[in-house]
């Protein structure tokens, strides 16, 4: 969805060439989001004193990709690239449309009036903006675009041209505009009143900041302003709790870079040093400085956020030899499930003791609970039904798997002594960001299993998982699934670790994870074979992909993958529910893929793949190496090594991964961007 990406150079010389050109690369390292237009906004003058340069603010927005936002830019006959700015402030965007379709009007940033004074970036949804609108117009201010976004600079020129006094500062206009909004966002703001300064704020989606100096910082902490008193007036004249300190760099020169995103994966090759936003919260950068500030403080309010170190690589975010991040993710599975299990389960250990660091406070309470619930959406959801089975046998509990919309529709009774657990990679999805908010309003405990350190999701849960699979970038979730199936199958451990009758089933599960990574690796080595197939069935127009127990939710997972980057139709079916209707659909013509291994399923596996058989279909084996009872009977197999039937998902669904990799590139698409889809759901 949606991404936004700021950079602020403060008494750092850097040519209008230099400042596009990192909004431009920022942006691409977005474009994995999903998109369908761009823009830019840099101050615009061509003096020789860059001071006076602030007064214009230029934008460049265009429909497409960021490549044809960086060709419109160097179009600009109007801006000398080569002049030098010692301060300067860039915003840059990318729009996933909701409200009126891309084109360059539509995209961000929007402006407050024709002549740029207030313009801003926009992730979210301003669910309010009909009544603003009403509003404002009803004060004079004409609208240019469909957009929901248009509303807020125009609502801050309105509260800047009825500003009580000349003294306020750009965060608390922004402060009082974003009181009067409601939805979901993360803002970026620059105005040409307000020369060198940025202000950002958050509220449900993700920003944080990125700072960069030659020199040391004042502090690892930036301690948060609260206003007091009754009156909101500006920060000046109000005295500030928690002391005043502000993020600065120390040394004979002050120089500074700040970067604004909404993903870190934008910061990462200027510095790992940054700052992950609260809701609410009100980042300004003014003379260098960097403050934040909140209107009120709450009970549980963290008086300060601290500068973190971030732990991704820049090569965790390129593509490397692959031809894409989708390849490059399917094929890291080895490495990224030991990313997984690192420090957490112990092999070497005659008893296999499991921990994990986030849930060990709490483990007693999720023992004596209720019920287990576990939410997430698409992939995250399948990574749940993969892992039911073993979570009901190895906690003897109730385990419900919901899909986060479906659940909060329903208004799904939850109760105080319920465990829900949000599965996520991105820990942004809104979906399952509202469903965490309806059981904690619940009373319930809330566990997150995310990718994203500092994400919504990670830091609203009581506790929680850090699947720890590294950044995944391609739209298609892969490396992301295995890992959110270890780290459930891990948790099942972990709460079992005291049960004696357990213990033999324990050992079995611990030394599958052990020789988990080699056998994946056994599985990618298929890929030949598999690429083979993706020949045979890239022009059909539909694929079924059947099995039952451990492997339903493989089947749905390999349909999704399927459908999202081939277009192809795919259904992923319970082979117990075949003949209460999809046998209709199969023939001599319908390829039909079938999951069938070694365990309790394998006999009704089988009798599924008979009745397949039976209407001519020729079935396409997942199969296990040593199941020739079953291949007698398949036109096509793919076999795979035996491991414990909890850990089977894991590499069944691999060659699944690989086949609508395949598929995808045969049929001439852009793997890593599939039409209409976004890497992080952030809008309902
Ligand atoms: C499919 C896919 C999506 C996501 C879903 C939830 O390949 O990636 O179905 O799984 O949008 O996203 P997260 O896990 O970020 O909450």
């Amino acid at each position: 969805m949606c991404g936004i990406f700021a950079y602020l150079n403060y008494n750092v010389p850097r040519s209008r060439k230099h400042i596009l050109d990192t909004l431009v690369k920022g942006l691409q390292r977005l474009e994995y989001r999903g998109y369908d237009s761009a823009g830019v906004a840099v101050d615009g003058g061509n003096d020789k004193n860059w001071d006076n340069n602030s007064k214009v603010i230029q934008l460049i927005k265009k429909r497409g990709k960021v490549k044809a936002l960086q060709d419109e830019i160097y179009k600009q006959d109007s801006l000398d690239f080569d002049i030098e700015f010692e301060t300067h402030v860039g915003i840059a965007h990318t729009r996933w449309a909701t409200h009126g379709e891309p084109n360059a009007v539509n995209s961000h940033p929007q402006r407050s009036d024709k002549n740029n004074e207030f313009v801003v970036i926009h992730n979210g949804i301003i669910t309010n903006y009909k009544d603003l609108k009403k509003f404002l117009e009803s004060k004079g201010y004409e609208f240019e675009s469909e957009t929901d976004t248009e509303t807020i600079p125009k609502l801050l020129k309105y509260m800047y041209d009825n500003r009580e006094s000349d003294e306020i500062s750009l965060s608390t206009l922004v402060e009082r505009v974003t009181q009067q909004l409601e939805g979901a966002f993360a803002l970026v703001f620059k105005s040409v009143h307000f020369p060198g300064q940025v202000v950002g704020t958050r509220r449900g989606g993700p920003l944080l900041i990125g700072v960069q100096s030659k020199h040391k910082l004042s502090t690892d902490h930036i301690p948060v302003l609260y206003r007091c008193g009754k009156e909101k007036k500006a920060v000046s004249t109000l005295p500030r709790v928690d002391g005043d300190t502000c993020l600065y760099p120390i040394g004979e020169e002050t120089g500074v870079e700040y970067y604004f995103a909404s993903d870190a994966s934008a910061i990462i090759e200027h510095t790992n040093r940054v700052i992950f936003l609260e809701d609410d919260d009100v980042a300004a950068v003014v003379d260098g400085r960097l403050s934040i500030h909140r209107i009120k403080r709450t009970a549980g309010d963290d008086p300060a956020r601290a500068i973190q170190t971030l732990q991704m690589e820049l090569q965790q975010i390129m593509k490397g030899s692959y031809s894409s991040f989708m390849q490059k993710e399917i094929f890291e599975q080895p490495e990224s499930v030991v990313n997984t299990m690192r420090g957490r389960v112990n092999f070497d250990d005659f008893t296999g003791t499991v921990l994990l660091g986030g849930l060990k406070d709490h483990i007693r309470e999720i023992r004596r609970c209720r019920r287990l619930i576990v939410i997430g959406c698409g992939t995250s959801y399948h990574a749940g039904v993969a892992t039911r089975q073993i979570l009901e046998e190895l906690t003897e509990l109730p385990v419900m798997v919901e899909l986060s919309s479906d659940f909060l529709d329903r208004n799904t009774p939850v109760f105080r002594d319920d465990v829900c657990f949000f599965i996520s990679q991105s820990g942004e999805t809104a979906d399952t960001l509202m469903a965490l908010h309806y059981c904690k309003e619940r009373g319930a405990l809330t566990v997150g299993v995310t990718n994203t350190v500092g994400s919504s999701i990670s830091r609203e849960t009581d506790c929680g998982i850090h699947i720890n699979a590294g950044p995944e970038v391609g739209v298609a979730s892969t490396k992301a699934y295995t890992s959110q199936f270890v780290a459930l199958v891990m948790f099942s451990l972990m709460m079992c670790d005291d049960r004696l009758s357990m213990q033999k089933r324990r050992q079995e599960i611990i030394s599958a994870l052990r020789t988990l990574p080699d056998l994946i690796k056994e599985v990618l080595a298929l890929d030949d074979q598999i690429n083979s197939l993706a020949h045979e069935l890239y022009q059909q127009r539909s694929l079924l992909v059947m099995g039952r127990g451990f492997n339903y939710a493989t089947c749905m997972e390999g349909a999704l993958k399927i459908k999202e980057i081939t277009y192809m139709h795919s259904e992923g079916i319970l082979a117990g529910e075949l003949k209460h209707g999809p046998l209709a659909l199969v023939d001599k013509l319908m390829p039909v893929i079938m999951i069938i291994m070694k365990d309790p399923t394998h006999t009704k596996c089988q009798n599924a793949l008979q009745q397949v058989v039976a209407r001519k279909g020729r079935p396409i084996l997942i199969c296990e190496k040593n199941d020739d009872e079953s291949k007698l009977l398949a036109y096509r197999t793919i076999e795979l090594p035996h491991t414990v039937d909890c850990l089977q998902g894991v590499l069944t669904v691999i060659p699944l991964q690989l086949l609508s990799y395949h598929l995808a590139v045969l049929r001439g698409f852009d793997v890593d961007f599939p039409r209409n889809l976004a890497k992080s759901v952030t809008v309902e």
